[in-house]
């Protein structure tokens, strides 16, 4: 028996956000930590990052990061990117292509930083930018920072360094491994048409 999704756009769709909506609220989610990649065309770099949001009516997913890191030059410069995500227990690919927004000391970033956890709020709380040389080995902390020893209002600190990157999502990509028959499907959702494709 195959699930309802092996051979149908729509059900397809319904995993796809039901398994993107699920890595918001579940850390042990394969999906909550896809890699993120951009750059230009010489230089194209990829990291994991944390999925903090799943909007399906607005084709939107969100995840947080320093304002500092390179990464942020390059989106202002080429706002194009690609996230990708795997389940090893659901057999399950996705591939998205997006188009960023940095947001920086707005309506959505004060939302976001109003519901970080305190120990998150340390990755912003570094002396310089992820990505600085360092002549030491360091976390970039201070040493007090490092022990989680900081209050509420320090922690105040990070917001300036603290951005939300939107991804607005242009298409997907899906693969599903099945020993019947692996099934690969691609949703423009700019001009929306739904496609098979050989896997
Ligand atoms: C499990 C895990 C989760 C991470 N989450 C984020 C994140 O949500 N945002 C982020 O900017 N970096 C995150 N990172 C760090 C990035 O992978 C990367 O090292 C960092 O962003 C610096 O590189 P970059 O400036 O080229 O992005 C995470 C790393 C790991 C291993």
């Amino acid at each position: 028996m195959h699930p309802a999704y092996y051979e149908d756009f729509n059900e397809i769709k319904n995993k796809i956000w039901s398994m993107l909506d699920n890595a918001i609220k579940d850390r042990s989610s394969p999906f909550r930590i896809p890699v993120f990649i951009c750059g230009n065309e010489n230089d194209l770099d990829g990291r994991i990052v944390v999925l903090r949001k799943s909007d399906r009516s607005n084709n939107l997913v969100q995840y947080h990061s320093d304002i500092r890191s390179d990464k942020i030059d390059k989106l202002k410069r080429n706002k194009n990117a690609a996230m990708l995500f795997y389940d090893k227990e659901e057999k399950i690919q996705v591939r998205l292509k997006v188009e960023c927004i940095v947001n920086q000391d707005n309506e959505i970033t004060k939302e976001s930083w109003s519901k970080t956890q305190h120990i998150s709020r340390k990755c912003y709380l570094v002396n310089n930018g992820p990505g600085t040389e360092s002549d030491i080995p360091t976390s970039g902390l201070k040493p007090e920072l490092d022990n989680f020893d900081y209050t509420k209002e320090q922690s105040e600190e990070g917001y300036k360094n603290f951005t939300v990157i939107q991804c607005k999502i242009k298409s997907i990509e899906w693969l599903y491994l099945a020993a019947k028959g692996h099934r690969r499907a691609r949703f423009d959702l700019k001009n929306n048409k739904d496609s098979w494709l050989v896997p």
